[in-house]
């Protein structure tokens, strides 16, 4: 039986009216449509709808009744099927219900939320933070809120969706430069009208490519020009940095990055997205940012789980250590049976494989899945430059012998499909 709804359940359509004749707004996306439709017809399963009928553990999966191997995820620290972080979800949904229903500045602060605010001040070491219901909207709400008209956002042009965004709907005059160019970064800057407001944005790892962001440099250069800096960390928390505070942390920097966004649908693996500062005013944001008050909060078993992960990652250097072993043995493999890299050496915990074209890359992502590994699929605009790429995350709780195993699954899939 179908799942969609029968014809005799549709509402009827009103009487039949003069009209002009209708252009029809859905036309923007027929090149898409094109592509879509080509891609399917050539046989190949879609790599855009898998489903994963079970989920066994941060790394396997039952997908199309096979035992996957699951490669491209953003579990990186295997975090969610932890017991305590499983057991700390169950306990806030028997005691404090589904939901909140209700925003942040009404009803929707619980004493969870306090307690996840408080865990993430505590990770960071910071003074602020604030919890928004996703990572797209702490950048969107972040963003968007304290660069307005009139004020300047200087970005690097490979920034994530939700970056774009936030400069979008906050109306600031957006000046991007060149991926990770410290030298157009200087210059678009030094171009900013005097007095103007200037809030440089930059990501600790890239997630297309997993390369890292030179920001010890980038920071000093934001600075000289008296800018305010925000460093979305979505890819690199948990991980990257001695208490895996990412990027900034890394690279000595963190104590002069003014915002750090971040994401818990990552490392620390459920849902929701935060930003934490030492700027003095910074809790003004919670009246001022629509994208936080304007939308219901978490749930409670939700803030429950992010704050028993985030707590436990403050002690994840083990774990930090095998994830970086897992990358190294996936980066040099990989090069070894002589696929191209998105980067040279590993510097984080995705390891991207360019494929020629989107019929390669879909065929090549189809060969693996029958092999039983999953990774993602990502084409354009989600990546830079038009690539297709085969995008691997690694997770912690991948074993050496699994990523052997995924060495092997890769080497039998390219030369079938004849890229290697
Ligand atoms: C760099 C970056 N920022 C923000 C986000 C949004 O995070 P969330 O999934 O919590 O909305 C993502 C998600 O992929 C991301 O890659």
């Amino acid at each position: 039986m179908s799942e969609g709804i029968s014809q005799a359940d549709r509402p009827e359509a009103p009487a039949e009216a003069e009209a002009a004749e209708q252009r029809d707004l859905f036309s923007k996306f027929d090149e898409i449509i094109h592509t879509r439709e080509t891609l399917l017809a050539s046989g190949v399963e879609d790599p855009f709808s898998l489903v994963m009928e079970r989920v066994l553990s941060p790394t396997r999966a039952v997908c199309n009744g096979r035992d996957t191997i699951l490669l491209g995820t953003y579990n990186y620290m295997g975090m969610t099927f932890d017991p305590d972080v499983i057991e700390a979800g169950k306990q806030a949904l028997d005691n404090f219900g589904s939901g909140t229903t209700g925003s942040r500045v009404l009803n929707g602060t619980y004493q969870g939320h306090r307690e996840c605010e408080q865990a993430l001040r505590e990770f960071y070491a910071m003074d602020h933070a604030m919890v928004f219901s996703t990572g797209y909207q702490a950048n969107l709400g972040i963003i968007s809120t304290i660069a307005g008209k009139g004020d300047y956002i200087v970005l690097d042009i490979d920034s994530h969706a939700s970056i774009w965004d936030g400069c979008a709907l906050g109306n600031a005059e957006v000046v991007p430069f060149k991926h990770n160019d410290i030298e157009a970064m200087d210059k678009r800057l030094g171009r900013i009208p005097e007095g103007a407001g200037k809030l440089v944005v930059l990501e600790g790892v890239y997630s297309m490519l997993g390369d890292v962001a030179p920001l010890k440099e980038m920071v000093r250069v934001a600075k000289k020009h008296g800018a305010m800096v925000l460093v979305d960390e979505a890819h690199s928390m948990g991980f990257i940095g001695e208490h895996g505070r990412g990027v900034a942390e890394d690279q000595g920097v963190i104590g002069d990055v003014d915002f750090i966004i971040g994401t818990f649908s990552k490392s620390v693996g459920t849902v929701g997205g935060f930003c934490v500062s030492n700027h003095p005013k910074f809790e003004i944001m919670r009246l001022v940012c629509r994208p936080y008050v304007f939308t219901a909060s978490l749930p409670p078993s939700v803030v429950a789980t992010a704050a028993t992960s985030i707590r436990k990652l403050m002690r994840g250097s083990n774990k930090r250590a095998h994830l970086w072993e897992n990358s190294k043995r996936l980066h040099g493999g990989l090069t070894a049976l002589g696929f191209t890299l998105g980067t040279k050496e590993p510097q984080s915990a995705i390891v991207a494989v360019i494929m020629p074209d989107l019929e390669g890359g879909a065929a090549m992502w189809e060969a693996l899945l029958k092999e039983g590994l999953y990774v993602n699929l990502a084409r354009p605009p989600a990546t830079p430059a038009g690539m297709t790429l085969l995008r691997c995350s690694l997770c912690a709780e991948h074993t050496a012998e699994e990523v052997e195993t995924i060495l092997g699954m890769f080497e039998r899939a390219g030369k079938a499909v004849g890229i290697i």
